[in-house]
């Protein structure tokens, strides 16, 4: 513990003392007593689950019964007591107040933390009723009383000191419709991050707040010494962000972000320590949608490829689709024509182009998976595929499983990183929350949040000032071919203008993203209301005076269909190279016309059953027929 702490105080003085401002880990509430000294009753084990919640949009001028067409505001219409489900209308408060209600009945004693991923404010969507700023934080500022309404405490220091504090951490990051005009972020600190900073005073950890109000990232080390969430501020890298530049130029705030989090991510792993990250804005990269400047997309898919060993996972919203993409550390030039918002159309279009993507991943020789498994299973984490047979056909089949494996960079899928979109709780479909379970072996003992002790931060120790400036690394076969050209073209010897984060150690086993070991993510359950049905029991009466919402499982990716035996990237990568099957043949159709009719069986070719429920899930359930009579 000692020289942990003793790490962490260097680190700390050599990041501070750099000209980013940098602050190393956050803690959710620190103690002023010594480990020793906390009361054995607050200690709680990890419960190896998290909730994920994202695009609440709540709304103050929603009216049930107005119209669809006027934002839900004003008019006669259909709008429905919790929601417009299937509309672009924001969410009536009741909805947030219901689901919080539904959250403290169901899962307050369940998880470990809460990953909420922005987007806590109507849109800008009414010009009878343009937003203020006022607005926007008073509406932030309500949901986050109701978190502390559900998990706020209070902590008696010594003999009269009561200081609040949360239960479990609660980690947001804003979204871009949490700020004015929508979008649009300057470099920080500016009037938003120093507003976020008080009305999440309760959530950001103390020592993070000044880098908060510098760039509006943080870390929160949410299972002591062993796992951080690190809250990425997606705006800079957001294309629509016409206030910044992308990751490139060392003015640019995105071009700093990318700097801090390759900090954290060092520091994490020389504390042995796993991180999730989090953040609005999706690394969307397709043929039919863009969501990242280039240049931050480039960055971090490398940051996440060489943090392979560290990296868990990472959760977004914004889009209020539920789906996910596969970062490839191989590719960085496809052409990406499209810009903005996307329509419902073209959010079908975008999912198809992710499935066209899938549909040219290495194609895997049949049975492989099966022998991964059944050698992962076995404990061996060694990187061969045991070569089993001697004759002719069997070495050639061998030679096959073999390329496949070095395709997709060995028998970790380790080329590929993930990253995993929730849909919203605003009903653009049906309202929607996620909860995911992770794997806690080997903590039993190891306590949720940091009360347990404070790492004292030593501000006068020095050293690592220099080792942290110099470059990680000139390996080139790691740096994305673009950067590589330009290196050519000048001088082969000179290094990339950034620094290129170190890989792990060549005698580290496989992190926790890529083979199941502690914090690997099991699981996820997709849970919905169905308001249609909520909706016309309320019209018959049957709900009575104070309708209630309950949320249902919508699915699991343990089921028949996704049938996931866990949340790694070779599990992402089966599923979708299972979605992408057939995709060559069926990539001409219309989603819309055809893919919507889930049951039937129109097309002469074979349905692809798994790419049908992707879609399915994407929307939540909701009708997609109806795709057609939306406007975004
Ligand atoms: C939602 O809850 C707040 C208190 O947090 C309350 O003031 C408000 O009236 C509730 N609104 C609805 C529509 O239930
Ligand atoms: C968690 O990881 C360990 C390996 O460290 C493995 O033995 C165990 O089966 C995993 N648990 C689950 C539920 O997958
Ligand atoms: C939602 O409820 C409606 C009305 O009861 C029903 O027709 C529909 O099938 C339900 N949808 C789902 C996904 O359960």
């Amino acid at each position: 513990m000692q020289s942990i702490c003793l790490l962490l105080g260097l680190f700390a003085d050599a990041i501070s003392a750099s000209p980013l401002g940098q602050q190393p880990l956050g803690h959710i509430s620190p103690t002023e007593l010594p480990a020793g000294q906390l009361a054995e009753g607050l200690r709680k084990p990890v419960r190896g689950r998290f909730l994920h919640i994202t695009d609440f949009h709540p709304d103050r001028l929603y009216k049930p019964g107005t119209s669809i067409d006027r934002s839900c505001h004003r008019g006669d219409g259909p709008a429905g007591y919790f929601g417009a489900e299937g509309t672009e209308c924001d969410a009536p408060l009741s909805l947030a107040n219901e689901t919080f209600r539904w959250i403290e009945e169901n899962l307050k004693d369940e998880i470990d933390f809460v990953i909420w991923t922005g987007d806590s404010a109507r849109h800008d969507n009414d010009e009878k009723h343009p937003r203020t700023a006022d607005e926007i934080m008073e509406l932030n500022a309500f949901l986050s009383q109701k978190w502390i309404s559900i998990f706020g405490e209070e902590e008696v220091r010594g003999t009269s000191n009561v200081v609040p504090k949360m239960s479990i951490p609660v980690i947001p990051t804003f979204g871009n419709n949490d700020m004015m005009p929508h979008n649009i972020f300057n470099e920080g600190p500016n009037k938003w991050t120093k507003r976020f900073a008080e009305i999440w005073n309760q959530f950001i950890p103390e020592d993070q707040r000044h880098t908060f109000v510098e760039g509006g990232w943080f870390t929160a080390e949410v299972v002591p010494g062993r796992l951080a969430i690190i809250s990425l501020n997606t705006m800079y890298f957001f294309d629509s962000n016409s206030a910044v530049d992308g990751c490139n130029a060392k003015s640019e705030p995105g071009y700093e972000h990318m700097e801090w989090l390759r900090v954290q991510l060092k520091i994490l792993r020389s504390r042995n320590m796993k991180a999730i990250l989090m953040g609005h804005v999706p690394p969307a990269r397709s043929s039919e949608k863009k969501n990242w400047d280039e240049t931050c997309w480039q960055k971090y898919t490398l940051w996440m490829h060489q943090y392979r060993d560290v990296v868990v996972g990472s959760f977004y919203g914004h889009m209020n689709i539920d789906h996910f993409m596969l970062q490839d550390s191989n590719k960085v030039n496809i052409d990406s024509k499209a810009h903005g918002k996307v329509s419902i159309n073209s959010k079908a279009d975008y999912l198809e182009s992710l499935r066209n993507q899938w549909s040219s991943l290495p194609s895997p020789p049949p049975g492989i998976f099966e022998e991964l498994d059944s050698i992962s299973n076995l404990g061996d984490l060694s990187s061969e595929v045991e070569p089993v047979k001697k004759d002719k056909r069997g070495k050639k089949k061998e030679k096959k499983k073999q390329k496949f494996l070095d395709k997709i960079g060995g028998p970790w899928a380790e080329r590929y990183s993930v990253s995993l979109v929730s849909p919203s709780l605003v009903p653009n479909f049906f309202p929607s929350l996620r909860v995911i379970d992770y794997n806690i072996t080997g903590l039993d003992d190891v306590a949720r949040r940091v009360d347990l002790f404070t790492h004292a931060v030593d501000d006068t120790a020095s050293g690592l000032d220099a080792e942290i400036d110099t470059p990680e690394t000139s390996d080139d076969s790691l740096i994305p071919p673009e950067i590589q050209k330009k290196k050519k073209d000048k001088d082969k010897k000179k290094k990339p203008k950034f620094k290129v984060p170190e890989p792990p150690s060549s005698t580290a086993p496989p992190g926790p993203a890529y083979s199941n070991q502690a914090f690997t993510l099991l699981g996820y359950t997709q849970y919905y209301s169905n308001l249609t049905k909520l909706h016309e029991q309320i019209a018959a009466g049957e709900q009575g005076d104070n309708p209630r919402i309950d949320y249902e499982i919508e699915y699991t990716t343990n089921d028949d269909v996704y049938q996931m035996k866990d949340l790694t990237v070779r599990s992402f990568f089966q599923l979708a190279a299972r979605i992408g099957e057939e995709g060559a043949e069926e990539k001409q159709s219309d989603v819309n016309s055809q893919d919507a009719d889930w049951s039937s069986n129109k097309k002469k070719k074979p349905v692809n059953g798994i790419w049908r429920a992707f879609l399915r899930r994407a929307f939540v359930g909701f009708p997609v027929d109806d795709l057609d009579d939306l406007d975004e």
